[in-house]
């Protein structure tokens, strides 16, 4: 379902017109919702996941709703071959992209002495690696054309504080952290811009099936451990993607905002309550977060 409309946007429209972006995972949840904000305001989009399926229905229910051209490319950013390919088809269907959404990534919370070896790679892979590749496929791409453009990544505020229970997200946003503030540098001089977002609790399906296993989504609006009471809006996430993506936050570079509503300040936005969990608990979990990725693996084309 559509969830936007310009009035949920704080900009004119049109204001995105011209440019072209991608947002990987942009299919479902966060990614989806800024997609659709960059199409409302003009923007040429693609979106890409492993589920062709998904990314395809999201592409069309979202034109469906506002026209444009959005694309759904199925893609699966750990294979930086097929990453290679997605970009290359992105830049003979319309020319270069002029925005990047490092949005998709994968998590779970589990007890760190129980990850596997390929449970730890199952997250890096996809938010590490994977997102260090589709930047770099970019980025080469834009340093030959000598064009201008805005890298976003999507992260959470673990970077800062560390994120207890889901020790592979936050060891690998935090590396993203530090490619941000790294690329800002080296290649800000050459007109590529690298920001980040750091958002707080916003409940989307696959975000809660692997962090609240058994919680719903709808429930959530309120959370009075938040210094502003309330989880996040799919509209106010939307609003700060677009306002870094546009040339008119030219002069912001190396920047990693908060989204979180004070969360972070106050010591919140982690996992480490899940201390009084015992095995049965964590058991329960595992099973409830492992149907969830059976029944999403399923839907993979890629
Ligand atoms: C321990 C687990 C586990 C769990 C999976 N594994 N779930 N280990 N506890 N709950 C282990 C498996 O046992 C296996 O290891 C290994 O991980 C790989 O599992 P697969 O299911 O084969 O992985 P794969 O199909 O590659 O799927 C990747 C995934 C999955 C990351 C595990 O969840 C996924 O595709 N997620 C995409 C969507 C997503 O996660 N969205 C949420 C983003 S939210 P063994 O050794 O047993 O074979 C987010 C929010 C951050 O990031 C901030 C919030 C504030
Ligand atoms: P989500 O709906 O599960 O989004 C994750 C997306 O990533 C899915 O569309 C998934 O599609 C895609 N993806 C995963 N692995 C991929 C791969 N290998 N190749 C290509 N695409 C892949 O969860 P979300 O809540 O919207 O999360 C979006 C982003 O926000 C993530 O970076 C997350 O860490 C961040 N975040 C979320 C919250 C929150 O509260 N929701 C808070 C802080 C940060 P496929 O499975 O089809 O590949």
């Amino acid at each position: 379902m559509a969830e936007l409309s310009i009035d949920d946007l704080m900009y004119r429209p049109g204001l995105m017109q011209g440019q072209r972006i991608l947002i990987t995972g942009g299919g479902t949840g966060l990614g989806k919702v800024m997609a659709e904000a960059c199409l409302i305001l003009g923007a040429e989009v693609y979106i890409c996941g492993r589920r062709g399926g998904v990314v395809e229905a999201a592409a069309k229910d979202l034109t469906d709703a506002h026209g444009g051209k959005c694309v759904g490319l199925a893609c699966d950013i750990r294979v930086p071959a097929a990453i290679e390919e997605m970009i290359a088809t992105v830049w003979a269907d319309g020319g270069p992209l002029t925005g990047l959404v490092n949005n998709a990534a994968g998590n779970f919370i589990s007890r760190t002495e129980d990850l596997s070896a390929r449970g730890f790679d199952a997250i890096s892979n996809i938010v590490f690696r994977g997102s260090f590749f589709v930047s770099q496929a970019c980025g080469k791409r834009w340093l030959a054309d000598g064009k201008h453009a805005s890298v976003v990544s999507i992260l959470t505020t673990w970077v800062w504080i560390g994120g207890p229970f889901t020790v592979p997200s936050a060891m690998s946003k935090a590396g993203l952290n530090v490619m941000t503030q790294s690329l800002a540098v080296e290649w800000g001089n050459r007109g590529i811009r690298f920001n980040a977002i750091a958002p707080g609790p916003f409940p989307t399906e696959g975000a809660w099936a692997r962090l609240n296993p058994g919680a719903g989504t709808e429930s959530e609006k309120k959370d009075p451990t938040i210094p502003l009471g309330r989880n996040g809006e799919m509209r106010e996430l939307a609003n700060l993607a677009v306002y870094l993506l546009d040339p008119g936050s030219a002069y912001v570079n190396g920047q990693t905002i908060a989204i979180d509503g004070g969360s972070h300040l106050q010591g919140g936005g982690g996992f480490a309550r899940l201390s009084g969990w015992g095995d049965a608990e964590w058991e329960a979990a595992r099973s409830s977060i492992q149907s969830a990725n059976e029944k999403d693996r399923a839907q993979r084309t890629v």
